[in-house]
């Protein structure tokens, strides 16, 4: 199979000079089904399974101004099998996507914006935005789940062809946030969600089997902004951090993020399927984290890691056009400074210890997901761009011996988040490969690369050339495919049972 052109959805998009609708942000609008790829370098056969990466993607004229964690989801994944790959692009056929299609023009107003300007009641905790299901992506029960940052559905994709099974049926009325993990050893998946309406929040697990298994309420001081959660074994770690919506401005419907430094951060730890009084509370310094990498039980201790902003509501971004200097200093990692960060929990006192493990700014991370819950040691973050939601290259840690690696994608070269997949019989925790999609403004052109990661610093181990260049985009998975079939079997099992 070489490439083919699947679909074509018509933007309504004019020519224009919006930092995060050119360049490496070029929206794409072609569908593709593509193997037989050009490749540089061997795909390796020991590598079985799908790279997923979400990607916001607009198709209509922004009512007002656009802001990239509003565009339509847009889903690409590069399977690997036996030695060959296959990629595929697809949008995500959201409500919003359909309705928007049915009219031919955005029915939402975006973030930056007034929420009297959406021409349609919206979604999520926000309540006028579009659920554009464009920000975060992850295979549970066999199927792709891609989510939106501000609450909305699920949708469910199928990762090897996209077919698409649309909203999942599990899914509260106030939507779930982006986020959602997998602990791989147990197929659950735990999720939260956040609104406006006390309680402010809600904590879920999903069982293995796609049926909802826990629902319970999460008592906030009061509107919050979440946005990623982390777990353990035995425990679910949700968050209240003092970087909220204005809660004065709030009461006239706008949406301010502010930063409160004299508040401090808390970790809410709860048994998996604790309920809501068993939630335990623990303070830490103020601060927002976008994102963790991992968390595990340490004796009397909870261990998280992730990343701790410096500065979680930049200045302006000075030199950028007026009506998105507060949008592009938000979008970059050099004004928010975010580091690798870790915090030590006492479940028996209560008591918090915190330490910054690295100096330089790093996010998007991951580690390999079979430790997902249990002690990791090794975990790989992007480097951002200075001024730019873009990724110039990636970062390894071993976080036992406080050693550190790095990798440069090249000049004008941008990655996406990274994801970890093992080799097929992997002796050891960093025993398989790193895969990103680059965006490469040099060759007009993109490509999935595949990094050994125990040697990152190697370079590619081999580089697929795609159909298309793609836009620069959001969150990256990989689903196992023994874990894929495993799923389908069980579907499959299930339901000839049932019939
Ligand atoms: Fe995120």
């Amino acid at each position: 199979m070489s490439a083919k052109l699947i679909n074509h959805v018509q933007s309504t998009i004019a020519p224009n000079d919006h930092p995060y609708m050119n360049a490496a942000w070029t929206p794409n609008y072609d569908e593709y089904d593509a193997g037989d790829m050009q490749v540089i370098g061997e795909i390796p056969k020991d590598i079985d399974g799908v790279y997923v990466r979400n990607t916001e993607n607009p198709i209509h004229e922004a009512i007002g101004r656009y802001h990239p964690f509003e565009g339509d989801g847009m889903i690409h994944t590069m399977s690997f099998a036996d030695g060959k790959a296959e990629y595929r692009n697809r949008f995500v056929r959201t409500k919003a996507f359909v309705a928007e299609q049915e009219v031919g023009h955005s029915l939402w107003a975006g973030l930056m914006e007034r929420p009297d300007k959406s021409l349609r009641q919206g979604w999520g905790a926000h309540g006028s935005l579009k659920d554009a299901s464009s920000t975060d992506v992850i295979v549970h029960a066999g199927q792709i789940l891609s989510t939106f940052y501000q609450c909305g559905d699920g949708y469910r994709l199928d990762p090897y062809t996209l077919e698409q099974y649309g909203a999942e049926s599990w899914v509260p009325l106030d939507g779930i946030s982006a986020h959602p993990k997998l602990d791989e050893s147990t197929g659950e998946l735990l999720f939260f969600n956040y609104s406006k309406n006390a309680p402010y929040m809600h904590y879920g697990v999903v069982g293995a089997d796609n049926k909802l298994k826990h629902f319970i309420p999460i008592d906030l001081p009061g509107p919050r902004l979440p946005h990623d959660m982390a777990f353990t074994r035995n425990y679910s770690i949700l968050n209240d951090l003092p970087v909220f919506w204005d809660p004065e401005l709030l009461k006239q419907n706008i949406h301010a993020t502010r930063f409160y430094p004299d508040i401090p951060s808390r970790f809410g730890i709860i048994p998996r399927f604790g309920g809501s009084d068993s939630i335990k509370w623990f303070e830490a310094d103020p601060t927002y984290v976008l994102h963790f990498l991992n968390a595990w039980e340490d004796g009397d201790e909870v261990v998280l890691d992730g990343y701790f902003q410096e500065h979680p509501v930049p200045a302006k971004y000075a030199g950028a056009s007026p009506e998105f200097e507060r949008m592009m200093a938000f979008l970059d990692q050099h004004k928010l400074k975010p580091r690798l960060h870790r915090w030590r929990f006492n479940m028996k006192t209560g008591q918090t210890r915190e330490q910054s493990l690295d100096d330089p700014l790093l996010e998007f991370g991951t580690i390999n997901q079979r430790f997902g819950g249990v002690r990791n040691r090794y975990c790989y973050s992007a480097i951002p761009a200075e001024g730019w939601f873009l990724f110039t290259g990636l970062a390894k840690h071993d976080l036992e011996q406080d050693r550190s690696w790095s990798v440069p994608f090249g000049a004008h070269r941008f990655g996406s988040e990274p994801a970890f997949a093992p080799r097929a019989g992997a002796q050891s925790e960093d025993d398989g490969y790193l895969v990103s999609f680059i965006t490469d403004m040099n060759e007009n052109r993109s490509e999935c690369i595949l990094l050994d990661a125990s040697d990152i610093e190697a370079g590619p181990v081999c580089q697929i050339i795609l159909p298309h260049r793609i836009s620069s985009g959001t969150h990256a998975t990989w689903a196992h495919g023994e874990d894929i079939r495993a799923a389908r079997n069980h579907n499959l099992n299930h339901n000839q049972a049932r019939n």
